[in-house]
């Protein structure tokens, strides 16, 4: 959770929000290498939300998350769920993109979790699917590998999350999209849709 002492952000709407993530500059080496910040995309009333890690190179020029090569097999899995990315709600924990998609250090994401907590908390989804094990790992706060956290219904604040591998691992590693179906199915049968 949200370290003690360390403030949570009260925007009134995701417009606002947006606004302040855009004007932040809490993380001094992010702000000054950022072209902009990514703030999310999708239904801001979806039931599901779909959470990434951080902006990678294409994410940070266009503005939108998800929508290189690793966020074009995320939609064909959107897909695959009889969805589209226009009735789910796609976000990543950090807001900028780190240099040479290195990891979210500690700072940066206790810094960035003001934002992500009230984006959350604005948008209201009953679902969360987690990407990998830095999404995972920083919204569950827990150190336990993706391995074990697949499969199984966690909480965060009242709303169930799954999570399942990144899809910029499951790039590197064909093999793994077959658990990663499994997890869909997983998902979609909690919410009550046969795949
Ligand atoms: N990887 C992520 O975790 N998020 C994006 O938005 C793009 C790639």
């Amino acid at each position: 959770d949200v370290p003690e002492g360390e403030e949570i952000s009260t925007a009134a709407t995701l417009e606002v929000l947006q606004q302040e993530v855009a004007a932040c500059t809490l993380c001094d080496e992010l702000a000054s290498t950022r072209t902009q910040t990514v703030f999310g995309v999708g239904d801001p009333k979806a039931k599901l939300c779909f959470m990434g890690e951080a902006p990678g190179a294409d994410e940070d020029r266009t503005g939108i998350p998800f929508v290189g090569r690793a966020g074009q097999l995320l939609t064909k899995i959107i897909e695959a769920c009889n969805l589209t990315r226009d009735e789910v709600y796609i976000l990543n924990v950090l807001k900028c993109r780190p240099p040479g998609n290195r990891n979210p250090s500690p700072a940066e994401s206790s810094n960035c979790k003001r934002f992500l907590r009230r984006q959350l908390d604005l948008i209201q989804p009953e679902y969360i699917c987690c990407l990998g094990a830095v999404a995972a790992q920083n919204l569950l706060e827990t150190q336990t590998p993706i391995g074990k956290l697949r499969g199984q219904l966690h909480d965060y604040r009242g709303v169930k999350v799954v999570c399942t591998y990144h899809p910029a691992y499951l790039l590197r590693n064909p093999a793994a999209k077959k658990d990663c179906w499994d997890d869909m199915k997983f998902l979609m049968a909690q919410m009550g849709v046969k795949l």
